[in-house]
């Protein structure tokens, strides 16, 4: 095993053991591509959604959020495109009966396929013998939607087709007229939505990289059309911040251009952050130019006009649109390769996240130093219950000797560990250990409240 497959299987075991996320249904032998987050992932998440709605949402003036339904019907998706062509290419071995994505078969074996058509990659596969064979004859491509169907409605009669939304964006394309309507919103504005989505994957595969249920975080950033390049640009740069903001290592961050041939079938100019994951560079976001498609054709399929008039210049068109689009499992399994750290404290091996404060599970552990003396565990607790009351996600720990406390905390990310020992009875002192540098200082109790300010900032 390379250092990189270490890494992965390191994070994997370190996310089950420590209640950040499990194999969804694994009581019953598992669900291929779901996941489900635990006490400590659930946190993790939350923090990065509550930091990606203050920074689109709250700092700004003209963003809104919504909260579209996850199921939609199927006119909107086929108006969006999905229903005909939100599809991977699939190859069938027929030899073993196995189903692949042939694309990425062919990517993992360092093939190009930008611009190729099912048929050539079936030629490839045969020709480089890519599933141990040449034989041509026993592949059977076609091309695979990923939208996952449901009949809504009791009775075959009455039920109608509808599907798993496949992207937050269509929620947002489809409350268009809504938003404006009851917002009167100036271009340029934006929608946000954080939300489910599902892609039924052909190989959902690395941990929660490649998944069927996943999570987005998506702006739509409705403009006037000849703006659309400093827009671009502006929000190429908003995302760079946000990686830098929620710490992910930048070194590891690559921007890429999208050819005109690989480009999703809406867009007429897309970036893909990717991202130096342990098993290789793949993309991580999007930033994408939609232009006006989405709007058009929900215009055109639900027989209204979806535009905008210029309340200054009466001038009335279709905006168009500038979307970053970002996944939140994608987020954390990149700021968990980000984070994780290992080194040596007083002679033995530890290992740590260095995860920024404002997205930690905990931001402060706080410990009794000995768990039998009721005046040191009065005196925890009644810290506990300031900086909880304060800072939300503080946790309480008395479990082990307070050098496992330490490694415990430090393995899940926990920026500072705050211990009152006998000293602090009589002198209101207590000591706060540092996670990256494990040095520790004396602080007040008094203190406490706006040396943490300060410090998890
Ligand atoms: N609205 C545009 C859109 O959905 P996309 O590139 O298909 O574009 C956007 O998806 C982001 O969603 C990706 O950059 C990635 O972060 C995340 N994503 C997409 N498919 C995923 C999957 N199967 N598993 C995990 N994350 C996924």
């Amino acid at each position: 095993m390379n250092n990189d497959e270490q890494l992965m299987e390191k994070i994997v075991t370190l996310c089950k053991n420590r209640g950040f996320i499990f194999q969804a249904g694994e009581l019953y032998g598992g669900l291929a591509g779901m996941y489900d987050y635990g006490p400590l992932g659930s946190l993790l998440k939350n923090n990065i959604k509550n930091l990606f709605i203050r920074k689109f949402v709250e700092e700004r003036r003209d963003t809104y959020l919504i909260d579209s339904a996850i199921v939609m019907g199927e006119k909107p998706l086929t108006a969006s495109g999905h229903v005909g062509g939100f599809s991977d290419p699939l190859v069938l071995d027929q030899k073993t009966g196995i189903e692949y994505r042939a694309d990425t078969l062919l990517e993992d074996a360092g093939i190009n396929t930008q611009g190729m058509r099912i048929k050539d990659m079936l030629d490839v596969i045969a020709a480089k013998g890519l599933l141990g064979h040449n034989d041509l004859h026993q592949l059977i491509g076609r091309e695979f939607n990923l939208m996952l169907k449901t009949q809504l409605g009791s009775s075959s009669d009455s039920s109608v087709t509808a599907y798993l939304r496949p992207e937050t964006a269509q929620g947002i394309f489809i409350n268009y007229k809504n938003i404006i309507d009851s917002m009167h919103p100036k271009v340029p504005f934006g929608v946000a939505q954080i939300g489910k989505a599902y892609r039924n994957e052909i190989t959902p595969r690395n941990f929660i990289f490649r998944l069927r249920e996943i999570e987005q975080m998506e702006i739509e950033y409705f403009i006037n059309p000849e703006q659309w390049d400093l827009q671009f640009e502006y929000w190429r740069d908003e995302m760079l911040e946000w990686c830098e903001m929620i710490g992910l290592d930048m070194n590891k961050l690559h921007e890429v251009e999208i050819g005109d041939k690989d480009r999703a079938h809406y867009s007429k100019r897309t970036i893909d952050f990717e991202f130096d994951f342990p098993f290789g560079q793949k993309e991580l976001y999007g930033l994408a130019y939609r232009g006006d498609y989405d709007l058009t054709k929900h215009a055109e399929h639900a027989k209204t006009k979806l535009q905008y008039t210029d309340p200054e210049t009466n001038e009335t068109y279709v905006p168009h649109v500038i979307e970053p689009s970002m996944g939140l499992d994608r987020t954390i399994l990149a700021l968990l390769a980000s984070a994780y750290r290992e080194d040596e404290v007083d002679g033995s091996p530890r290992s740590y996240l260095a995860l920024k404060p404002q997205v930690a599970p905990y931001k402060i552990a706080v410990s009794p130093l000995v768990r039998n003396k009721d005046d040191i565990v009065l005196k925890a607790n009644e810290v506990f219950g300031i900086l909880k009351a304060t800072f939300g996600n503080v946790a309480f720990d008395d479990n082990g000797n307070i050098g496992k406390r330490y490694r415990r905390q430090d393995e899940i990310g926990t920026p500072f560990c705050v211990v009152i020992d006998y000293d602090s009875l009589d002198d209101g002192m207590v000591s706060v250990r540092d996670r990256n540098t494990t040095e520790q200082e004396r602080v007040g109790i008094d203190e406490l409240v706006t040396y943490f300010t300060t410090k998890l900032q």
